[in-house]
């Protein structure tokens, strides 16, 4: 797994190659068409775990560019609650493995009841790639450890790569947006080696939260998106219990569950809602938490309401996920490695679940 974390930067520049063009996006043989992306009324997605949070992150970036309803699903829901789906909705599929049974079963329904499926996948001429109408292959390399890290890197860069190519169809973005986001996504694979380097930092933090029986991520926007990804992570390889809560939703009820001396990691890269992320510090603080947070703006004054702080590269604010992840994958590894667990292969796991 650490490896797979590692590779993370090539993983990253592997699944860009050949897409940035100064023409702007270009995916080999992807023909969506325009008159059906403009007859769109929503965008579903559909994927079980790590995929399903890279789905999340997805929603959020393809309603920013494009200002089309997008619903993220877990397909063992979908796919038994009668979905409305039809030849107006874009469903996209995203599997490491492409023979996850679930996402098949939602892939063929979503198809039979006439949505254009795109999948997002990382192994080539899997079923879900073959059966779909158009396929976008993350070229992350096998993937060997169970918890997923650079599969879920690339699904999520190819998520930004599709909402920019359908921002140029649908010309929802202006070109200097569009260049500016092409430029900020040359700059990512450096970005995510910067992040790596904040792995001493993190193995620190991990030594003194492996007793926690429980610990708490909590975001908003993309942020939020990440802690269900961080939270994962945690619980997959570590079996520490944890949770992750919108921040604005926490006073709603689990809040009850903060006590001295609570783990709380506070996700705030999306800087523009910083100020509302300090008083959601300032309401578990009040009740006993140690909260560490994760900044990409280091003059915030979140740093003197936590005891600890990730420090993470800046980024395009689109892309935030790819930088927030990394130090969340190394939590949850070094949280695991001091535990003593068995990290490429957890307790009831299976790399792929091909059946229900
Ligand atoms: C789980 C894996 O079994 O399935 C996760 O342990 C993964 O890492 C999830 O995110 C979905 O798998 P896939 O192959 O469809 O992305």
């Amino acid at each position: 797994m650490l490896k797979e974390i590692m590779e993370q930067p090539d993983a990253v520049r592997r699944t860009l190659e050949g897409r940035l063009k100064d023409s702007g996006i270009s995916f080999d043989n992807l023909n969506l068409d325009t008159k059906m992306l403009k007859n769109l009324s929503r965008i579903q997605i559909v994927a079980c775990g790590s995929a399903y949070h890279a789905g999340m992150v997805g929603k959020y970036v393809l309603e920013e560019t494009l200002r089309i309803p997008v619903d993220v699903d877990i397909a063992s829901e979908f796919r038994y609650r009668n979905p409305v789906v039809n030849q107006n909705t874009l469903t996209i599929v995203i599997s490491q493995s492409g023979e996850t049974a679930d996402t098949l079963a939602a892939a063929l329904q979503a198809k039979k009841q006439g949505s254009y499926v795109l999948a997002i996948v990382n192994v080539v001429a899997s079923s879900i790639a073959k059966m779909a109408d158009g396929v976008i292959y993350t070229y992350a390399g096998p993937e060997i450890a169970v918890a997923t890290t650079k599969g879920y890197s690339t699904q999520i860069v190819q998520l930004y790569l599709l909402a920019l190519l359908i921002a140029e169809k649908l010309e929802t973005l202006s070109h200097e947006r569009i260049s500016e986001a092409i430029e900020s996504l040359k700059l990512l694979p450096e970005a995510i080696e910067s992040a790596l380097k904040e792995a001493e930092n993190i193995k620190k933090l991990a030594s003194v939260t492996n007793s926690d029986n429980s610990v708490f991520f909590i975001g908003r926007n993309i942020d939020y998106a990440v802690a269900l990804e961080g939270s994962l992570k945690l619980k997959e390889i570590s079996y520490i219990h944890s949770e992750a809560y919108p921040a604005g939703e926490l006073k709603h009820g689990t809040i009850a569950l903060i006590e001295e001396g609570t783990a709380v990691f506070a996700l705030c890269a999306c800087e523009r809602l910083n100020e509302k992320m300090l008083s959601n510090i300032k309401e578990v603080s009040a009740r006993g938490a140690r909260v560490i947070a994760c900044l990409s703006d280091q003059s915030s004054s979140i740093k003197k309401e936590v005891q600890a702080v990730i420090k993470i590269p800046k980024t395009d604010p689109l892309f935030t996920a790819s930088t927030e992840v990394i130090p969340f994958q190394l939590f949850a590894y070094y949280t695991a490695l001091s535990k003593g667990c068995d990290i490429d292969k957890p307790r009831n796991l299976a790399k792929s679940v091909t059946v229900e």
